[in-house]
């Protein structure tokens, strides 16, 4: 690719949303944190800097050798970027008393200012730093100021390099795709080039160069990442790809059968492996959520590891690992630099003596989603909300067995059911139904019950980090609670819970 960019990470709890904000111009970029940059910096075009939970003036915050690309690519610095080039160059940064934090406003920008055109006087940028530069450096230009920070941004015209004090990349930021569009398009003319076909092209021929005539073994979960991994290597290797989707008995109603039907219906090479008793079974008397999670994974690393044996001389585990899963963060606590892992299965490479590939762990969420609908996958899959690895086994609060799957699973489907009826699908980001180990009295007709009770789950979210709760229509609630009471036997009342995350997490287990 031409025009690549290399985001280099001071820690910065921002990071990654520059990276989103510059793929949304369809500009590829990495980020590598500050003390692991890549060596060969010619593959790349720019060079942003990111901001930092560190002060410049603190004795261990982060350093870069800035001479290994300042002034011989086009350089956008943020926040203690901004800093950082600042006091290197001669500038001066101090801590300014009073912690900026928040909302702010342009009260100044240099109209002749190429990063700024089409922005006006006053827009709304969002602030988050201790540090004030209070004098620019060496043949800097200020170019944009608010009514608190002189220094808000400036520029080094003859090193192509721009500072912001504020933060583009953040949502608040009225005008930060904009900036960001002119920086890149407008005044360094890079090309659009990521998009989903030139993504597809690329990854299809580089599989067939990496994988040629080996085999490669995929779990399917019936997710997004892994569907869309493998419609991707069945495009380069066809056959050799061989598929194992299994059925652990803690998917949703009926998922098992109609999404292996979807994948069968896709042309993929998929086995089916039911093997709902041996979990459940497995799960007998276990109560600890953490308990339940290492017994599902080591199950499910048994029967996977069982499947593989018998495709003979296989090679290659194909993960559907994304980029927000292998991301280093740079830690802002000592030195243990930590690699997030979010893998289910993890270990199960070294185990089976495998290697790995996996096709998607540059992309984020919603470009995976993206490329999927280019490939003209089911919407039904792409759209799935995520389910969490472990399934209705982390739903089933306290004990699990064939009777609390049989009730989840029946009232869940109807609570999911009626989020399609009433459209209210696609405008939340996770939903679910939670069995909780509680009993309590009902009447129905002359009869008293003493039944289980449902919690029904619905979140609004970007990343599943933070979410807040679904405000539904009074009316759709008081259906689904009807038709759920009603229609399972076993459950006689259902609760909507109101917790955000934080300080709630999105499943209760
Ligand atoms: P929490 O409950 O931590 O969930 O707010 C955040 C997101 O992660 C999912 N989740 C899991 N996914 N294995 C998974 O694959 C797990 O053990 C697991 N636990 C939570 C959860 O569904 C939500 O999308």
């Amino acid at each position: 690719m031409q025009n690549k960019v290399l985001i280099i990470d001071f820690g910065s709890q921002y990071t990654q949303l520059i990276a989103r904000r510059i793929r949304e111009l369809f500009i590829y970029c990495e980020i590598s944190p500050f003390n692991n940059i890549p060596e060969n910096l010619d593959q790349f075009k720019a060079i942003v800097l990111s901001g930092s939970p560190f002060s410049v003036n603190q004795k261990d915050s982060p350093r870069i050798n800035l001479e290994s690309f300042l002034g011989q690519k086009p350089v956008i610095a943020i926040c203690y970027g901004a800093q950082l080039i600042a006091k290197t160059l001669n500038g001066n940064v101090e801590n300014s008393n009073s912690r900026e934090y928040g909302r702010a406003n342009l009260s100044f920008i240099d109209s002749e200012c190429k990063l700024f055109e089409n922005i006006k006087i006053n827009n709304q940028v969002w602030m988050s730093h201790a540090d004030t530069i209070t004098s620019l450096p060496d043949g800097a230009k200020l170019i944009a100021s608010t009514d608190s920070v002189e220094n808000a941004a400036y520029c080094i015209e003859s090193l192509n390099l721009y500072a912001l004090q504020f933060h583009p990349e953040v949502f608040h930021s009225e005008n930060g795709l904009k900036i960001f569009e002119n920086f890149f398009i407008n005044e360094f003319k890079f090309v659009k080039e990521w998009n989903p076909e030139s993504f597809i092209d690329r990854t299809v021929a580089d599989l067939k160069d990496q994988l040629k005539d080996d085999k490669v073994i995929l779990g399917l979960s019936g997710g997004v990442d892994s569907s869309v991994a493998a419609v991707l290597l069945d495009k380069a290797i066809g056959d050799n790809l061989f598929c194992v989707f299994v059925n652990n008995g803690l998917l949703r109603k009926n998922e098992y059968e109609e999404v292996l039907e979807q994948y069968t219906g896709m042309g993929l090479n998929v086995k089916g492996v039911d093997s709902s008793k041996l979990f459940i079974e497995s799960l007998d008397g276990v109560i600890d959520p953490e308990k339940k999670r290492k017994i599902i994974g080591n199950t499910f690393v048994k029967v996977f590891e069982e499947e593989s044996k018998k495709i003979e001389n296989a090679k290659w585990l194909a993960q559907g690992t994304i980029y927000p899963d292998v991301i280093e963060s740079v830690s802002v606590k000592g030195p243990s630099a930590t690699i997030k892992s979010h893998h289910n299965v993890g270990g199960l490479p070294e185990k089976m003596n495998l290697k790995v590939v996996e096709p998607l762990k540059m992309l984020f969420k919603d470009e995976v989603r993206r490329i999927g609908k280019s490939l003209k996958m089911y919407p039904d899959i792409l759209n799935r909300h995520p389910f969490p690895g472990p399934g209705l086994g982390i739903r089933i609060l306290g004990e699990v067995d064939f009777e609390s799957v049989r009730l989840i699973q029946e009232a869940d489907k109807i609570y999911i059911d009626g989020l399609k009826e009433w459209d209210l699908y696609d405008k939340i980001w996770q939903a679910g139904s939670i069995l909780l180990p509680v009993k309590s009295v009902g009447v129905m007709g002359d009869e008293r019950t003493y039944e289980r009770c449902v919690a029904l789950r619905a979140v609004v979210s970007t990343d599943g980090m933070t979410a807040d709760w679904y405000e539904f229509p009074n009316n759709f609630l008081k259906e689904v609670s009807n038709r759920i009471i009603n229609k399972v036997s076993g459950i006689n009342r259902v609760v909507y819970d109101i917790s955000s995350k934080p300080p709630a997490t999105i499943e209760w287990e």
